[in-house]
Formats: C-alpha cells, structure tokens, sequence
C-alpha cells in the first residue's frame, strides 16, 4: 500500500488485515510485555501531518499512533506556513516531500486535492487522506469498521442506518460504499433534502428513522455540518426530536445494538447529552480505536521502515 486515499481501493482482504493488525496493537496496549516488543521504526522515519481544516480526532490520533511506533513526526501549522502567501498545496507537498518526509497525512477542503500530488513524478511520499471536503474519510471509516467488527465479527447481514447531514458528510460517503461491499443492509435517515436518490440509493434506501428503530443493529449518526452548508439557514430546535436520538428512540433499540457517531458531536442536536456516554454508544471506543487503526495504516504503508 503507497498510499490511502479512498476506503474503496482497499480489497476486502486488505481491510481485514488493517482491523486485525489495530486489533494487535489495542491487545498490546494493555500488556506491557507486548507493547515493549510493540514494532518500532528501525529507521530515522518522519510523516508530515497537512490539517488545511480543523480536526482534533483524526489530527491527535495519528500523532499518537506516530509516536507510539516510533515515527518522527512534523506538524505544519497552515496559518503560520508560507500557505498563507498563497503557496498551493502542491507547492506545499513538493517542499515536505523535497525536506524528507516519508509520508504525509493531508486534510483539505477540496474533494479529492490529492489526484495532482499522487501524479506527479517529483513527489515520491506516501499521500494518507485525513479527510478531502465533503468526499472521503477513509482512516475514519476503518476505525468505523474496526468497532463494528470488534461488536459483532462480520459485516455481512448487518442492518445499518447512517443517519442526518448525509449530502456533507465525507464519513458517510466512505461508509455507506464499503459496508454495503461487505455485504451490511445500508439504510439512510433524517431530514430528506440531505438525501441525494441519484448518489445514495445505489448503496441502500431511505427510511423513516422511527419505521426500523427496533430492527437496526448499528445506528450512525452524522454531525451536521454547518461549515459547508450553502443552502437555507439550518434551525437545529426541533432536529433531535425529528431525526437525532432522543431518549426515546435510544429505549427502543435493540438490546445488542450500538450507536456511533465520528465526533464532534453537536449535543443535543445528533444524539442527546444523555445518550453519548450511554451502555449502547460507541463513541468513545470509536475515538479510541481511531489510535489503533491509524497505527496499523502507517504500519502497512511504511512497511519498509520496520
Ligand atoms: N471524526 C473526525 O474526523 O474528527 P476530527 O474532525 O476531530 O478529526
């Protein structure tokens, strides 16, 4: 693996190996014998972590997971780069790559900023998608899969609703294509503007939330986001009540299903305060296999390091 930039170029077998990997590193975790023979870089390793948009999960996560295998690692801070002379991400890229790092993890607002940089024959770093506008998260939708995995052991037969702000959501973009490969039931849920037919339906059918409550085995809530809203102002009162998880919809889940959400969390308006720490929710497990995975994704794309 060069380079991770779609959840979708990863064959079936390559996740798998991903979440068993995160699996290893969150079991040696635990066990200090283990995590003293944790894989360490045997080279002089650096990534590059590119947040053009603001991030607090996917940013940290991999700068821990960086440290913990022993990579070097370098932040840019955009806002004190040469960015704001009006350098362009390319002629970011081919600086960092020219200084020496070894990988770059890049977050921008542009859908898909990364096809120029994977093209060009001067830049040779490994490219990791932390997020491309409202297109994909494919290191998010893998910690995603990892959690799901870790509940139930497969994908397959899996009744799955991804719920709220879906036209935005990059989140939802790479969850919805991959579950569905893996053989899950994708449904989609929440205010019907947000529901693009001619994108989404390909991939599952929109349902009234409170119509399947009862019957889905993981429910995905979405954040809604504000940022790349374009359209008439959003009013956020009633939104828990028509499509977020109130009390009452989180009692009429079922007994083994889970909630999860990639965070932030806009309370009150997704999931009520009440039910983000709740027995169901995986939240923070999601936030805390996102250390994990990303681990187990620099591992594989810097294989050569080790
Ligand atoms: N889930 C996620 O991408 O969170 P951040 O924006 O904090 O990285």
């Amino acid at each position: 693996l060069k380079h991770l930039l779609t959840i979708e170029q990863l064959t079936d077998q390559e996740i798998m190996e991903l979440i068993n990997l995160a699996k290893k590193f969150k079991a040696s975790n635990n066990d200090k014998d283990a995590k003293n023979k944790l894989d360490k870089t045997n080279e002089h390793t650096v990534v590059g972590n590119l947040f053009f948009e603001t991030s607090t999960r996917t940013h940290k996560s991999f700068e821990i997971a960086e440290k913990k295998l022993g990579i070097e690692t370098i932040d840019l801070n955009v806002a004190t780069s040469a960015v704001q002379k009006g350098e362009s991400l390319y002629d970011t890229v081919l600086t960092m790559n020219a200084i020496g790092v070894d990988a770059l993890v890049i977050r921008h607002p542009d859908i898909e900023y990364y096809k120029p940089l994977i093209e060009s024959q001067t830049i040779k770093c490994s490219i990791i998608n932390g997020g491309d506008g409202s297109g994909e998260h494919p290191t998010q939708s893998l910690l995603d899969l990892m959690t799901i995995y870790e509940e139930f052991e497969k994908f397959k037969g899996l009744k799955i609703a991804i719920v709220g702000d879906l036209k935005h959501s990059r989140v939802a973009r790479s969850n919805m294509k991959i579950l569905k490969r893996l053989g899950a039931e994708i449904y989609f849920a929440g205010p019907r503007e947000w529901y693009v037919e001619q994108e989404f339906g390909h991939f599952g059918k929109f349902i009234d939330i409170d119509t399947m409550i009862d019957q889905l085995d993981v429910v995905m809530f979405l954040r809604v986001q504000l940022e790349r809203h374009t359209e008439q102002e959003f009013k956020q009162n009633s939104f828990l009540e028509k499509y977020g998880l109130s009390n009452t919809r989180y009692a009429k889940l079922k007994h083994n299903a889970i909630v999860m959400h990639p965070c932030p969390v806009n309370r009150d308006v997704e999931m009520g305060t009440e039910t983000i720490e709740a027995p169901k929710s995986r939240l923070v497990a999601q936030m805390a296999n996102g250390v994990f995975m990303r681990m187990a994704i620099l591992r594989t794309i810097l294989r050569d390091k080790f």
